[in-house]
This record gives C-alpha cells, sequence and structure tokens, in this order.
C-alpha cells in the first residue's frame, strides 16, 4: 500500500505512546524514512508487518489494532493534504457512505497505483444502513468496522457497526446509529 497509509500508523503510534515508541518499532522491523514515502507503494505484507508491530505496541490484538487504526484513520485524513476530499464526499452521513467510491476514484487519480475498495450503500433506513464492502484484498474487514466507526463519530452519531454476510466477492456491513433522519 502506499507509504501514506504507514504514517498513518506511525501517527497512530506517537499519539497514543510517544516518538520512542515509534523509534522503537522502527528499530524492530528494520525500516526508517525509505518505508515512510507518502507516494511510494509498498508490499501490503509491509504494511500489514508495521500494523502487526503497532499492535504489539499498542497491547492489542491484530483485529482490534484493525479497528483502533481504523478509526484513527479518519482524524488522519481530515488532517493530512486530502482532508478537502473528505468535506466534498458528502454533508450528511448516507451521501457520504453512497460517495466514498468517488472519493477514492479521485485519490486514485493522484496515486494512480492505488487499488481502492469499493463500497454501495445497499439500503438506508431511519437509523440504519447497509453497506456492501468489495476489495480485491483479503483480512481487512476490521479495519472497514473501525473506518465505519470513524465516520459515525465524523458525523456525531452514536452507534455500532456489524458485518452481516460474507460472499466470497463481498462482505455486507450494517451500521446501525441514533438518528433516526
Ligand atoms: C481523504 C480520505 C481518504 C484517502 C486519502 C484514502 C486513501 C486511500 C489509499 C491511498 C488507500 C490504499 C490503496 C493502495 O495503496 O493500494 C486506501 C485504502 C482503503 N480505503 Fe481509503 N482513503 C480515504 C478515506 C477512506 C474512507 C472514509 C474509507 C471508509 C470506509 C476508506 C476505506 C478504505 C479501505 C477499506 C481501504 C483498504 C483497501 C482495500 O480494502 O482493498 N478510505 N485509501
Amino acid at each position: 500500500m502506499y507509504g501514506m497509509i504507514h504514517k498513518g500508523v506511525r501517527q497512530m503510534v506517537i499519539d497514543q505512546l510517544g516518538g520512542e515508541a515509534w523509534q522503537a518499532t522502527e528499530r524492530k522491523l528494520g525500516i526508517g524514512p525509505t518505508e515512510l514515502v507518502t507516494g511510494m507503494v509498498y508490499e501490503d505484507s509491509l504494511t500489514i508487518e508495521i500494523i502487526a508491530e503497532a499492535a504489539a505496541r499498542l497491547n492489542l490484538d491484530m483485529e482490534d489494532c484493525l479497528v483502533e487504526f481504523g478509526r484513527y484513520w479518519i482524524k488522519f485524513a481530515e488532517r493530512g493534504s486530502f482532508g478537502s476530499f473528505m468535506d466534498f464526499t458528502g454533508q450528511d452521513f448516507p451521501s457520504f457512505i453512497a460517495n466514498l467510491d468517488r472519493m477514492h476514484l479521485a485519490v486514485a487519480t493522484a496515486m494512480p497505483k492505488a487499488q481502492v475498495p469499493s463500497f454501495s450503500l445497499i439500503k438506508n433506513s431511519p437509523g440504519r444502513m447497509e453497506v456492501e464492502y468489495r476489495s480485491d484484498r483479503a483480512g481487512l474487514e476490521k479495519f472497514v468496522i473501525g473506518l465505519f466507526q470513524g465516520l459515525l463519530d465524523r458525523f456525531q452519531r452514536q452507534g455500532t457497526v456489524n458485518i452481516i454476510g460474507v460472499t466470497n466477492q463481498a462482505t455486507m456491513f450494517e451500521i446501525l446509529h441514533d438518528h433516526k433522519d
């Protein structure tokens, strides 16, 4: 994945544990600035290794760390150079979800080697959404749960995210939230 993702993990570790902890993480993995270039693409296996080491530092299991990182990613992306992308994606929660593919398409024009996921808003009723997630990658469902939780925070909603269906091609999520609009 793009180095931008690695930078997000680094910032999460620094925010929670400080710079020393990140330096120790780099030493353990044998990585440095060369593995943290925003616009470079790295093997997914390296990205996963970095998240796994962050999990160990944060005393989380891998799955919980993916949730945590998903939630963190929303704040990280809001602060970064792509922050305005978040604003144009949608002013309300359902529109934002419905426009996620458009947003990643815009990201992919700046980062042409990105293998971006696809999201479809399948159902939207008061307090409940069904969202389908498709990806060429496996094993990122917990990351998606965290991302949706981060979006609940962004739109100032309380709620929960569940996986309600899995097929070879797609995973179906339900987002339950406290807005009845
Ligand atoms: C400005 C905000 C965002 C930016 C700049 C961004 C950018 C990216 C980039 C660069 C990747 C890695 C692709 C690669 O290197 O191959 C990625 C992956 C991903 N993004 Fe975003 N993203 C943003 C917001 C979101 C949001 C709001 C979601 C919410 C659901 C999301 C869901 C994902 C997922 C699940 C992946 C993992 C790839 C996969 O599933 O195959 N992203 N994104």
